[in-house]
């Protein structure tokens, strides 16, 4: 079926210069970027989106983390476009992640794993909705 997920490179991912690296991924597996933007998240919206881990201890690291610099936000799509990404992504712990995912090859910790992606389709319609307007998706064609 096709969706589209919400992805995230966090701070760590911008600060070390490797987005391109990990958008190529994105894109040489045949998904499609339809909406992008770098934004410096405030508290407000990391609370909101982190918001079903804010009984966790790790809850007040988690939110000045992701506040601390830029982070580069997308929206992709693609046939199974969410479980696909999860994949490409690999596990939250870095040190689990298989090598050849994202976490895998650019991570080692759990409070540093480089990218974001929704986990079901019920989160990416709460996460696009909470970083994108309507008219900041571009639905367009991929010529054959
Ligand atoms: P993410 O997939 O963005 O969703 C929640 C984030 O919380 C997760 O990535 C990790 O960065 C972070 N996280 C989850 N578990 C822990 C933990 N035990 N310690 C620190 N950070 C965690």
């Amino acid at each position: 079926m096709m969706e589209k997920s919400f992805v995230m490179m966090k701070p760590d991912a911008v600060q070390r210069r490797i987005m391109g690296k990990i958008l190529t991924r994105f894109e040489e597996k045949g998904l499609q970027v339809v909406a992008a933007k770098l934004l410096k998240i405030d508290e407000d919206l990391a609370k909101e989106h982190y918001g079903e881990h804010s009984e966790k201890p790790f809850f007040n690291d988690l939110v000045s983390y992701i506040t601390s610099s830029p982070s580069f936000a997308m929206v992709i799509k693609g046939d199974d476009a969410i479980s696909l990404i999860r994949k490409i992504v690999g596990a939250t712990n870095p040190k689990e992640a298989d090598l050849g995912t994202i976490r895998g090859d650019f991570a080692m910790d759990m409070g540093r794993n480089i990218i974001h992606a929704s986990d079901s389709p019920a989160s990416a319609e709460r996460e696009i909705s909470l970083f994108f307007n309507e008219d900041e998706i571009c639905e367009y064609k991929i010529a054959d």
